[in-house]
């Protein structure tokens, strides 16, 4: 199927365009580069040997969409393009609303024009706010998300939601992401994050290669067996066959659909750290300091849906993750460049 990937030089969508080159789709790939570096385009060739089509747009720039959606007539979008920190999304949440919500909305308006009607969206566990009870799944209630960044997310849920209803020949995939970490086993895509990494798993990957002096452990007094916090870490390999596998869904015409992609298993911070250690064999220092305001204790997904329905399971565990991480930081010192 040729599709469009937006945001398609970022962390996931490189990995992605990967897989969707793999599995005999074309990709085309839009991105600003606002986060990201053309230079994603020659390592894409270099795994792959296709350089996919690529246009240097704003999404925000309806004229620009327009143009490259009447080029190219992609059959189906993925659209991860959007800015994702969220201490950035509560500094500065009138940069987030615009961006986030004018790129969907100028994104759609060019996919109806050229009759596009198949579109997987980059949702986030994050629309769950602050869960009632783990495992997450698919009707538990959205909303309430806890900064601008997961606003954006449950709004442009609504957005989509909405446009499919008043068109329903639309085919809509809403994918959860609970919390992606790894890289590719080549060591040429990564996690690439600008200045000091609010992520665990970066954070860990420059302690571990002397960037950074120690982890610093955001709260031991959880109500969790160690006291630190549990997230679902899935491997970006998984989450990007993840949307192979949610295209081939959207080819069977089912209107709107929504799945949670984790892997059903939660890991303290701590159980990361020796995880890391395990795959590595790198020591990593940390110190525990108080709780990071906004931080939920546990978060993790049911993800017997995305299986019933997509047949896809995320098969690497986080010492894998944690491999491929450290592989990519120790070729990438300084990130991509
Ligand atoms: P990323 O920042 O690496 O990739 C996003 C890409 O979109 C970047 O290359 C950036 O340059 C581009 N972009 C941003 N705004 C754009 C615009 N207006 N026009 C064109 N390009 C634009 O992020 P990622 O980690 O690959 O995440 C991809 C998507 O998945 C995002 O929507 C993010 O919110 C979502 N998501 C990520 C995580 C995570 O932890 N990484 C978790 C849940 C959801
Ligand atoms: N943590 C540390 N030290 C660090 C970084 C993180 O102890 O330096 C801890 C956090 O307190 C948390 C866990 O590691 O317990 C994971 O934290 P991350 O920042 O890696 O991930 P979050 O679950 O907080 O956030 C992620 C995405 C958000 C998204 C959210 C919910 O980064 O974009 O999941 O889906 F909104």
């Amino acid at each position: 199927m040729k599709t469009l990937v937006t945001g398609g030089l970022g962390f996931i969508g490189s990995e992605t365009v990967v897989k969707l080159i793999e599995a005999g789709h074309e990709a085309v790939i839009v991105d600003n580069l606002s986060n990201s570096k053309l230079a994603v385009l020659d390592r894409i060739e270099g795994i792959t040997n296709v350089r996919p089509r690529f246009y240097k747009i704003d999404l925000c720039n309806l004229d620009a969409i327009t143009d490259v959606m009447e080029k190219e007539r992609p059959e189906a979008v993925i659209h991860f393009a959007g800015l994702k920190a969220v201490g950035e999304s509560v500094e500065k949440p009138l940069m987030y609303y615009h961006n986030n919500l004018l790129s969907t909305m100028n994104l759609l308006d060019a996919m109806r024009k050229f009759d596009c009607h198949n579109i997987v969206f980059s949702s986030s566990a994050t629309v769950y706010g602050v869960p009632e009870h783990v495992p997450l799944v698919e009707t538990d209630p959205v909303g309430h998300a806890t900064n601008p960044y997961g606003e954006t997310k449950v709004m442009i849920e609504h957005i989509l939601m909405d446009v499919q209803k008043s068109w329903p020949e639309l085919n809509v995939a809403l994918l959860r992401y609970f919390n992606p970490i790894g890289g590719h086993p080549s060591g040429l895509l990564g996690e690439d994050p600008n200045g000091i990494p609010n992520n665990l798993m970066p954070y860990i990957t420059q302690v571990a290669i002397g960037k950074r002096d120690h982890l610093r452990v955001w709260g031991n007094t959880y109500p969790t067996p160690d006291g630190t916090g549990i997230r679902d870490y899935i491997h970006v390999l998984d989450l990007a066959e993840g949307h192979v596998a949610t295209l081939k869904k959207l080819a069977q015409n089912p209107g709107l659909v929504i799945y949670n992609l984790g892997t059903g298993k939660g890991t303290s911070v701590l159980e990361m750290v020796h995880a890391f250690e395990k795959a590595t064999g790198v020591k990593i220092p940390y110190i525990i300091y108080p709780v990071r305001p906004g931080d939920v204790a546990e978060n993790y997904a049911n993800c017997d849906k995305a299986a019933k329905e997509l047949g896809w399971k995320a098969k690497f565990d986080v010492v894998d993750a944690c491999r491929d991480a450290y592989n990519f930081q120790k070729k990438n010192p300084n990130g991509i460049e």
